[in-house]
């Protein structure tokens, strides 16, 4: 049937592995071996497939490899997979996210329903990742590799079951109670991820700003804890919100300001709030500075940035930590036509600072800065904000990690925190005075391009001066968000930021770091 993606499951049992039906079930295997004792016993009865893959030079548990072995009736599953989890004390949980991921993307390949996962059981004490956070990075990881965008497709041609139905297996009654624990946070951060790969993945046409409001009153409908205002175009007028009126002009489908709300469970007047601000252009043509043709089909996923602040916060409201977080998502169509706004136009943003266009290609920084300059207004003490915003930050660092920039060096370590929890990987990019000089019109306060280098840095120079005294960091995520998926997974949107967020708030408040504190120290 069309409209359906497929429809993942994860649970854990304690259970012998050897007895439980799968289509396929997934061993994970060290560069040293075998896991833990369930493992080898497995292996074992389907007679050292591990040894004899070894010495054969097939399979050597190098991570991001696998090898299949037919169990012959000698263990319940039909099929066995064995999955390489690279050297032991190197198994963290983004490795262990990884080899999830390729389990479950394999099984969807051979169109499995049901699949067992006997990875890890977190014997040995150089473990480099606790069993909690390897529940949750498996279970995160089998959404993340049983995801294919299909729903255009009828059932033949999805080439898929209508679900994938996932088990995390251990004999030992104790570690399957923490393994658990993190699974039932792994599946909602790791749904939360599929979602927003679905609505990223949608095309310009279906997902418009007013579309993508109405999904994000949709889910805050769904989730306790969640609310949605949404400004149109009219109040967005009536608040002088320049910058998402300019870039939203010149097409048919008016702009939106979405604001998602979180309040934590028993707030006070003291409990601090932190602000998720995120792109999303429905689509970037560039406007009247018109992008060239090739490629530009891509500029759907130029919404990525404000999709991930959704899922991150369909994760958070359904987690409950215990700070309040607001999502703010301007979104807009970037479209040349007879009332687009035009390169030299003088536009007034709402925070009153006025700012030359030189480009309306570089339409991302004029939503931004209105979304960011409200945020403050709302009473964020902290705020992130995360965009497809330059080609230049593809070019600076490539298409597997997003720049980070930043007023403050304790956020930077923060998200890099929450990078390393994640896999979803940041690299840190100046934003300091130089860029910020370099943002200085002549005929306005601010112009909204830079000079020819740096241009991921001038981008973030330019935003920082909307932050203002508030401690801000900006992700840029035009690699990740555009380009991020290997050739060999499912194409489209990886959701790159909704872990990552999900991960920066929930740790914020575990680790009590400045901005994020419940109470002082
Ligand atoms: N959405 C683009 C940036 C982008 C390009 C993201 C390629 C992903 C892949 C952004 O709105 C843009 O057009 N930026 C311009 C800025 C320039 C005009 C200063 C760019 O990067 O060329
Ligand atoms: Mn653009
Ligand atoms: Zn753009």
């Amino acid at each position: 049937m069309k409209n359906r993606i497929i429809d993942v499951q994860v649970k854990v049992r304690r259970a012998d592995a050897a007895q439980v039906k799968a289509d396929v079930l997934a061993l994970g295997v060290f560069e040293e071996g075998c896991c833990c004792a369930a493992c080898s016993a497995i292996n074992s009865a389907l007679g050292d497939p591990v040894g004899r893959l070894k010495t054969l030079g097939d399979f050597d548990g190098k991570a991001q490899t696998t090898a299949m072995v037919y169990a012959d009736g000698k263990a319940a599953a039909r099929r066995v997979l064995l999955v390489g989890l690279g050297a032991r004390a190197q198994c963290d949980g983004p490795a262990l996210f990884k080899a999830a991921a390729l389990a479950a993307s394999k099984a969807v390949e051979l169109k499995a329903a049901s699949l067992g996962l006997l990875l890890y059981c977190g014997e040995g004490k150089d473990a480099a990742v606790s069993l909690a956070a390897a529940g949750q990075a498996m279970a995160e990881g089998v959404y993340f590799g049983a995801y294919r965008y299909d729903e255009y497709m009828d059932a033949a041609a999805k080439k898929r079951a209508a679900k994938l139905a996932a088990t995390i297996l251990t004999g030992d009654a104790t570690v399957a109670a923490t393994l658990t624990k993190g699974a039932a946070v792994g599946v909602v951060t790791g749904a939360a991820q599929m979602y927003a790969r679905t609505i990223a993945n949608r095309p310009a046409n279906v997902v418009t700003p007013a579309s993508l409001a109405a999904e994000a009153k949709k889910l805050a409908a769904s989730v306790p804890s969640l609310r949605c205002t949404v400004l149109d175009d009219k109040q967005l007028t009536a608040k002088k919100m320049g910058g998402i009126l300019a870039v939203g002009q010149g097409s048919v489908n008016p702009p939106r300001l979405i604001v998602l709300q979180y309040k934590a469970l028993g707030a006070t007047t003291k409990t601090p709030t932190v602000g998720l601000v995120g792109k999303a252009i429905t689509f970037d043509s560039g406007g009247i500075s018109l992008k060239p043709g090739e490629g530009m089909q891509d500029m759907k996923f130029d919404k990525s940035g404000g999709i991930a602040v959704l899922g991150a916060m369909r994760a958070i409201a359904q987690l409950r930590p215990k700070v309040n977080v607001i999502g703010l998502i301007p979104s807009a169509e970037n479209m040349p036509g007879g009332k687009s706004y035009r390169p030299g136009d003088i536009v007034t943003t709402y925070s009153g600072k006025t700012v030359e266009i030189q480009n309306t290609d570089a339409e991302g920084r004029m939503i931004l800065c209105d979304a960011i300059a409200y945020a403050k207004e709302l009473g964020c003490k902290t705020i992130v904000d995360i965009a497809t915003l330059t080609g230049a930050c593809v070019v600076a660092i490539g298409t597997k990690r997003a720049g980070v920039m930043s007023n403050d060096e304790t956020l930077v370590e923060r998200l890099k925190a929450a990078s390393a929890l994640t896999g979803e990987r940041v690299w840190h990019l100046p934003c300091d005075d130089e860029f910020v000089e370099a943002m200085k019109s002549k005929v306005a306060d601010l112009k909204n391009t830079g000079g020819k280098w740096g241009g991921a840095c001038t981008a973030a120079g330019f935003l920082s001066q909307f932050a203002d005294g508030t401690k801000w960091a900006h992700i840029d995520i035009a690699g990740v968000g555009v380009w991020g998926a290997d050739e060999k997974d499912a194409p489209g949107s990886i959701g790159f930021g909704v872990r990552l967020l999900a991960a920066f708030v929930i740790e914020g408040v575990r680790s009590r770091e400045p901005g994020v504190r419940t109470r002082k120290t």
